[in-house]
């Protein structure tokens, strides 16, 4: 008996019917996805005795999300990624050993070909926020560095909005791109990062709001660093102590990604420049796994 037998939605003519149309699909993995998803989405159609209406509701909802989709902002991602979907796929084509930096959510708000800086420069650009110094090293499995990796970074500021959210700026703003030095350090200022809320005022901030959900992330830090012969690490930092680690709206935080941010007073920096003002410094370490280890988990092929 099939997995698809078990869950008795293969017997029904419209399911077996559709799973028959498609057992001519040229690639193998185009056909396995396509029968599970058709299966399932029929399962759940047959458990929720969904109803016209609620039919009608769900395709007006995505095409809501795609419309609401711009080269700015990316809804579908953040409807994954509130539904967990996103997190489930990071985790299953990314098993950390001990001692390796977990993976988390991509999230929304990566720009591609972000501004380069050089080690020890301010990739703030006038984003409001207290100054963060942030530094520390990318090593490999056995702590040895990693030289040269490319550093990804981008957040929001202080009032919990990224520079793409922004109209009308004429930079990017608490977002860069960073090469490590020889020994696998790399250095940079920011501004702190502060808790925010996912946007709200499309789809799947209705979405949360119909389902009683708050849409808050814990502060953090993105990062993706890549190097060659390592697999490339998407994940954050987490501020520890902060609001929401324990109901994060994307279900992203990892205990081992919650690192102690330090607020001081006025005076002279790690990077020996005299600050007026109280400044923020985050010291973490990233971990990469060999690339070769670390090839994506396959799911099962489904038997059908
Ligand atoms: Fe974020």
């Amino acid at each position: 008996m099939s997995a698809a037998d078990a869950e008795g939605t293969e017997h029904h003519p419209i399911t077996e019917a559709v799973l028959a149309r498609l057992a001519s699909t040229p690639d193998a993995r185009t056909h396995a996805l396509m029968a599970a998803l058709v299966r399932h989405l029929h399962a759940f159609a047959r458990e929720t005795r969904l109803t016209e209406a609620e039919w009608f509701q769900a395709v007006s909802f995505l095409t809501a999300v795609g419309q609401t989709c711009t080269d700015r902002r990316q809804e579908f991602i953040l409807l994954s990624d509130v539904l967990g979907l996103s997190m489930l796929v990071t985790d299953q084509n990314h098993a950390t050993p001990p001692g390796g930096t977990e993976s988390t959510v991509f999230g929304p708000f990566h720009v591609p070909d972000a501004p380069r800086f050089a080690l020890g420069e301010d990739i703030s650009g006038g984003a409001a926020g207290e100054p963060c110094w942030v530094q520390g090293r990318v090593l490999g499995p056995r702590g040895e560095p990693v030289p040269h990796a490319q550093i990804d970074v981008w957040q929001a500021d202080a009032e919990g909005f990224y520079d793409v959210q922004r109209e009308g700026l004429a930079q990017a703003q608490a977002r860069g791109v960073l090469r490590a030095d020889a020994d696998g350090g790399f250095r940079f200022w920011t501004i702190v990062a502060e808790a925010y809320p996912i946007p709200t005022d499309g789809p799947v901030g209705r979405l949360l709001e119909a389902t009683g959900r708050h849409p808050w992330r814990p502060a953090h830090l993105h990062f993706m660093i890549a190097a060659p012969g390592h697999e490339r690490l998407i994940t954050h930092v987490f501020r520890r102590g902060g609001r929401y680690l324990d109901s994060d709206a994307v279900f992203g935080v990892r205990p081992s990604l919650i690192a102690d941010w330090i607020r001081h007073e006025p005076g002279t920096a790690p990077d020996g420049t005299r600050r007026d003002a109280p400044y923020w410094t985050l010291d973490f370490d990233f971990v990469l796994q060999p690339a070769a280890a670390s090839a994506p988990a396959r799911p099962e092929e489904p038997s059908a």
